[in-house]
């Protein structure tokens, strides 16, 4: 049989979904394994969320929308960026994509050229690296400073005559951390000085505790040159519906849109929806999410604290990122074996030498797995 292709062969698969998978084999054996190892809130999607997506299905929203999405979701977006985001966004600069991973793959597709560098500051979510690879790409990463988790000068080092995009998080995936204005600032700098596109992943821009969410494309002309990703997974607990989406100057759009009409051809229809009340409705909801989340944070750092560990900044998002001194592996692997604690070793995310412990599960459960780490120990 001829080969298949290359180019998928070297794409490493997800390492998240790969542990989450094997903690999931250990649960159907009858192993109590508490996961912590996936990013998905532990929340139900709101009811009135719920409700707008079933009234929906039961009006027959059951069939083809417009594939860039429902002319009503996309307004929705449009003035939700130009309020919170404090940038301005037409209707037709906005694509609704089967989750924010979507997104960002179109996003990729649409802007790289093969042999394109895509500078990545790292410790970095799994995702971007494949998606540019897919693109034909390549990533060149850039560690952050691992006592603050902010960018400085030295990631000027990485420019160059093929860089064509920068990509960043904030608040991160997997650190927590929050980039402040001046990280902001040098990314804007450096997009400007050498003419470049930025992705800026602000899917975790509501779970965020006491710092303040910069958006990239809210600085100089970043606009004209940034997109901003964006979705409904983490903020309204909505993983299973698949829906994100990006921000951008039409031609960028336009060229997504492109992919998106001849691969996944739209986001489902009735979700698309849901997502419209998830927007309009009231936001007590991401509130009180964000609220427990906060309450989870503060008792993971301290019990890790009492433990000897240390972290990084838990500014956002809903992860304890700890410091560990063997090898994060074999740490995160005797946790699962010996602890049945599922967590994510930081190699993964181009950080050895640190672990992901998520905090999107109910307190008994993050007691309860605090204990057992304290008895597997490893540092
Ligand atoms: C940083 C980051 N971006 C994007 C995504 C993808 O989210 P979605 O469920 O909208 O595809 C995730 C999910 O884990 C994430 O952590």
């Amino acid at each position: 049989m001829k080969q298949l292709s290359a180019k998928v062969a070297a794409i490493a698969p997800s390492a998240t979904i790969e542990i989450t998978n094997k903690a999931k084999k250990m649960q159907r054996e009858g192993i109590d394994v508490i996961s912590l190892s996936i990013g998905e809130p532990d929340f139900d999607t709101p009811k009135h969320i719920t409700d707008a997506c079933i009234g929906a299905l039961k009006k027959g929203e059951t069939h083809y929308a417009p594939s860039n999405g429902i002319p009503e979701l996309l307004a929705a977006i449009s003035e939700k960026i130009a309020k919170e985001n404090k940038f301005a966004c037409e209707p037709d600069q906005v694509i609704v994509t089967c989750g924010a991973k979507d997104a960002i793959y179109e996003g990729m597709e649409a802007v790289l050229n093969p042999g394109d560098e895509v500078i990545l500051p790292t410790p970095a979510w799994v995702s971007y690296e494949p998606c540019v690879q897919m693109a034909g790409g390549k990533t060149v990463f850039h560690p952050v400073n691992q006592k603050t988790f902010q960018l400085d000068d030295s990631i000027l080092e990485k420019v160059n005559a093929k860089t064509k995009m920068i990509s960043i998080n904030s608040p991160s995936n997997p650190s927590g951390a929050v980039f402040d204005k001046k990280s902001m600032k040098l990314v804007a700098d450096l997009c400007e000085d050498h003419d470049l596109y930025a992705m800026s992943d602000e899917i975790y821009e509501k779970l965020i505790y006491g710092k303040e969410h910069i958006s990239l494309a809210s600085l100089g002309d970043m606009a004209q040159r940034t997109i901003t990703v964006n979705g409904f997974s983490k903020a309204y607990a909505m993983t299973g519906w698949r829906l994100g989406y990006a921000v951008a100057p039409k031609p960028i759009i336009k060229a997504m849109s492109r992919v998106q009409q001849h691969s996944v051809s739209q986001a489902t229809t009735f979700a698309m929806w849901g997502a419209v009340a998830a927007l309009r409705g009231d936001q007590k909801c991401v509130e009180s999410m964000r609220s427990e989340f906060d309450r989870r944070r503060k008792f993971m750092v301290a019990e890790l604290g009492k433990m000897g560990y240390t972290c990084a900044p838990a500014d956002g998002a809903f992860y304890a990122f700890v410091k560990v001194t063997g090898d994060d592996n074999k740490i995160a692997t005797d946790w699962l074996e010996k602890g049945h604690v599922a967590a994510t070793p930081g190699s993964s995310f181009y950080a050895p030498g640190w672990i992901r412990l998520s905090y999107a599960a109910s307190m008994e459960r993050l007691h309860e797995a605090m204990e057992r780490i304290k008895k597997v120990g490893g540092k």
